[in-house]
């Protein structure tokens, strides 16, 4: 019997993509055979994603895929039809963010996974496969930022908070969250033409053109901010940074316009600020209850679905390139069984 799944064949050398291929195969089960370590976990997948990651994995970009041939998706949803550790069994439904799926070991766009159960999560009631989906990794990582303000003690009566990379994935999911949990949120979109209306109705009270943090400004600027989750870095995060009021938190999670971090330690000596930084790959079983739990409760549903499109797996090429020219909104769900 075979499966229908995205396959990256590629061959590295000294960290340079060479002869890039990204198809749709029909695979037999034994490909899958090895994966997912000693007590692996059989999934019928119903629904992966598409996250930028994804879009840099299929477009043969470096520092993704990092064994060939893989199947990528970084993000998983589907039944458990066979499960070699006990925590699991077969009929039980599952989410599977990150862990290193789609870029060291087989992921989610296929119709079949093998996996290891170090993280994957039962899913909540309160969300269907689709929407758990929906949110994936970058949902999973706004929530992820949002506990990180938390625990930094960045409540909504501190003051304004900013989300930059608004319109992406991890953005519009941490907007909707923060909106709900209180916090009054500015949006920070390169897109305010474009998509303002969309996250004004997420629910950012202001909008900031992205151009005015696209360079480095002074070390200490005027206080804006009780807190900040970043998709951005380089110098949008850096001017977050410097605009941070006294004591507040600022979560790095992303890179969109670049890799480098040109800040002081001004804010941090002088402001005592805190920079949170998130890896939702490697979150901790316990930490991944937690934020899906949050989720569940503090991510409103019909928010989500407005926010989220649905593609089928042979539209995963297609949309690797959308989301890498900043072209997607949200979410993108991609429904394996299509
Ligand atoms: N740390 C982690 O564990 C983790 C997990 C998930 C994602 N990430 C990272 O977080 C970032 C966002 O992921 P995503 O899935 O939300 O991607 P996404 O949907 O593509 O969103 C990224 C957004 O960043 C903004 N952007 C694009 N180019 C930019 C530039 N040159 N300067 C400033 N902003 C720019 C765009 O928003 P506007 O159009 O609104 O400006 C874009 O929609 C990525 O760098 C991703 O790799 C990290």
């Amino acid at each position: 019997m075979t499966f229908r799944a995205a396959l990256i064949e590629q061959t590295l050398e000294r960290g340079r993509v060479q002869d890039h291929e990204a198809t749709l195969k029909d695979l037999t089960q034994d490909f899958l055979d090895g994966a997912g370590g000693d007590a692996p976990v059989d999934i019928a997948v119903h629904y992966s994603g598409i996250n930028y990651k994804d879009g840099l994995a299929l477009a043969g970009k470096p520092g993704v895929a990092r064994t060939s041939p893989l199947i990528p998706g970084i993000d998983l949803v589907g039944e458990v039809t066979a499960s070699a550790d006990p925590s699991f069994a077969p009929g039980d439904v599952v989410v599977l963010t990150g862990g290193g799926i789609g870029e060291a070991a087989h992921g989610g766009l296929a119709e079949r996974a093998r996996v290891s159960a170090k993280y994957l999560v039962k899913l909540p009631e309160e969300l269907s496969p689709r929407r758990a989906a929906a949110i994936g990794t970058a949902g999973f990582t706004a929530m992820l930022a949002v506990l990180a303000l938390e625990h930094g003690g960045v409540r909504p009566e501190a003051g304004d908070v900013v989300v930059s990379g608004a319109a992406g994935g991890v953005g519009s999911v941490a907007i909707a969250v923060l909106n709900q949990l209180g916090y009054q949120v500015t949006a920070v979109t390169g897109r305010v033409q474009e998509q303002g209306e969309y996250l004004r109705h997420l629910g950012a009270a202001e909008l900031l053109d992205r151009k005015d943090f696209a360079e480095v400004g002074p070390a200490l600027q005027k206080r804006r901010w009780a807190g900040g989750i970043d998709s951005a870095g380089s110098a949008t995060l850096a001017n977050i940074l410097s605009q941070t009021d006294d004591g507040g938190t600022v979560a790095s999670c992303g890179l969109a316009q670049g890799h480098d971090l040109p800040t002081t330690v001004m804010p941090f000596i002088l402001r005592g600020v805190t920079l949170a930084g998130i890896n939702s790959v490697t979150a901790t079983p316990e930490l991944r209850a937690q934020a899906w739990a949050r989720l569940a409760s503090d991510l409103p549903l019909e928010l989500l679905d407005e926010m989220t499109q649905e593609i089928p797996l042979d539209g995963v090429f297609d949309q690797a390139e959308q989301i890498l020219a900043g072209q997607v909104r949200g979410r993108t769900v991609v429904n394996v069984t299509r």
